[in-house]
């Protein structure tokens, strides 16, 4: 039997420790040790981003990283992405834009979208195409993925707004992060 390795890390803002082999990607620690099925397995080697996570605010397919590489590290999964019990806006706008059929694709492109939009609140039409050109869906067609995304990012600076005009004295935000988590 192959030696386990003890790993320490954090996902989604908890601690979390595990044992995996030292050949073990993180999506199969995530999906079959860890029980986080929502990051999803579409090719298993790097080329569709279903598994897409993000690893100390980056995204990274699970599939390509090994489980012992989240030592220490912050990872968030789509289980990550709500806040409280609520859909997150990237959530609810795919939802309501109906960008989305099997949904094998959905998580990725959810983890993929938050890490563009908590960079970059207001990105052009070519700006999220090219940072989502690396995640497949073999349903859509794109186009709605892509309007969701823009209409994300507009609900997430009206949020921002409101709180702003809710908390006049607060501590500065840029224009829709205020709410992002
Ligand atoms: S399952 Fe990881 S990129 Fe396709
Ligand atoms: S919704 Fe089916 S692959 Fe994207």
């Amino acid at each position: 039997m192959a030696k386990k390795i003890h790993v320490a890390t954090t996902i989604n803002g908890e601690r979390v420790e595990f044992l995996c082999e030292a050949r073990q990607s993180l999506l199969e620690v995530l999906r079959d040790t860890l029980d986080l099925t929502g990051s999803k397995e579409g090719c298993n080697n790097g080329n569709c981003g279903a598994c897409t996570v993000l690893l100390d605010g980056q995204p990274v397919d699970s599939c390509l990283v090994l489980g012992v590489e989240a030592e220490g590290a912050e990872i968030t999964t789509i289980e990550g992405i709500a806040r409280d019990s609520h859909l997150h806006p990237i959530q609810q706008c795919f939802l309501e834009d109906a960008a989305l059929q099997c949904g094998i694709c959905t998580p990725g492109f959810i983890v993929l979208a938050k890490a563009l939009l908590d960079r970059e609140g207001n990105p052009s039409e070519q700006e999220i195409r090219f940072q989502l050109a690396g995640n497949l869906c073999r349903c859509t067609g794109y186009d709605k993925i892509i309007r969701a995304v823009q209409h994300a990012a507009q609900r997430l600076a009206a949020d921002g707004e409101q709180t702003a005009a809710a908390n006049p004295n607060g501590s500065p935000t840029r224009r829709g992060q205020a709410q992002r988590t």
